[in-house]
């Protein structure tokens, strides 16, 4: 089935959001769940989530963030190219129940990922709060979207140039010491969720993070996304992305991250290079 580009739009300086025409997948798809996408015959396969769908129309929603090769070729892609291959919905829906009061803690582009999640959670009767981060103002994403249905929005831009001046973490601390928080769900650079992490687990507080492993099959096969949860070896693709945040060994998941630095690094110069 044909995966065709529908609309375009600039977020942030290097975020694109796409929305996508794929029937298949909008039908099935469920929060939390991811897409493994390529653009390239000889490229790799890369994990996108779906920050939004209208099963209606057939469409799914992607927030990209250009950060090398194929997440550059993908976001130079236009309205009405077709995405050569979409593999999905893969990985377990978010766990969609009443909790009480629920945080969602971003950075920048990830509260794409967090967005169709915590919607969810509030159609699910909860108190929904989400908490963002950003360098600066202009990479505040979904502003609007979240302030649609959620309880509290709280921003808090590095440089101070909207909400909080700090981190979305110390914005965290300084919300719990007001409010009364039954669950945590982070999404976002592995440092954050690590922090997010220790924080519930002072507090007591059930929390969940999506991790960003590097993913290559997405079906359980290659074992390249192995991370380590409370002591287990889990597969991110198949057991996750959303695991116990307390219990994530986020030290290790950062080393894997960084397996393949250099050979990134080289294709990414090689490709803005047009070689
Ligand atoms: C479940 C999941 C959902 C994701 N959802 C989104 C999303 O909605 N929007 C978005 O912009 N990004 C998302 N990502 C991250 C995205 O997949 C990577 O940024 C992308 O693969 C980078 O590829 P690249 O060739 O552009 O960069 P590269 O130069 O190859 O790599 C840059 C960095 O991206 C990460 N990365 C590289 N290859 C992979 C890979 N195959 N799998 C995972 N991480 C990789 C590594 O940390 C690496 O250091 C998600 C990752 C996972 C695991
Ligand atoms: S990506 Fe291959 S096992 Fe998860």
């Amino acid at each position: 089935m044909r995966s065709v580009i529908v609309h375009k739009e600039e977020l942030a300086p290097g975020y694109k959001l796409f929305v996508i025409r794929s029937p298949q997948v909008a039908k099935k798809i469920q929060p939390g769940q991811f897409v493994m996408v390529r653009v390239h015959e000889k490229g790799e396969r890369i994990p996108m989530t779906v920050a939004d769908f209208e099963r209606e129309a057939g469409t799914i929603t992607m927030v990209v963030h250009e950060v090398g090769k194929t997440s550059r070729m993908l976001a130079g892609l236009e309205v009405g190219d077709e995405i050569l291959d979409l593999l999905g919905p893969l990985g377990k829906p978010s766990e969609i129940r009443y909790y009480g009061s629920v945080v969602g803690v971003c950075r920048q582009g990830t509260a794409g990922a967090l967005y169709s999640i915590l919607r969810a959670l509030k159609q699910a009767g909860n108190r929904v709060t989400v908490i963002m981060g950003a360098k600066s103002r202009e990479y505040i994403i979904f502003e609007e979207r979240m302030r649609g249905f959620c309880d509290e929005v709280v921003v808090a831009t590095d440089d101070g140039s909207a909400g909080m001046k700090g981190y979305a973490v110390a914005a965290l601390r300084e919300y719990l010491k007001k409010n009364r928080v039954d669950y945590i769900l982070a999404i976002g650079p592995t440092k954050m969720m690590k922090t997010v992490g220790r924080i519930a687990k002072e507090h007591g507080i059930r929390a969940t993070a999506s991790l960003g492993a590097i993913m290559l099959d997405g079906t359980g096969m290659c074992g390249a996304c192995r991370v380590t949860v409370a002591g287990s070896t889990k597969f991110a693709c198949v057991d996750g992305p959303e695991f116990d945040a307390t219990e994530v060994d986020f030290d290790e998941l950062q080393r894997r991250q960084e397996f393949f630095r250099e050979e990134e690094r080289l294709s990414f110069e090689l490709y803005e290079e047009g070689t």
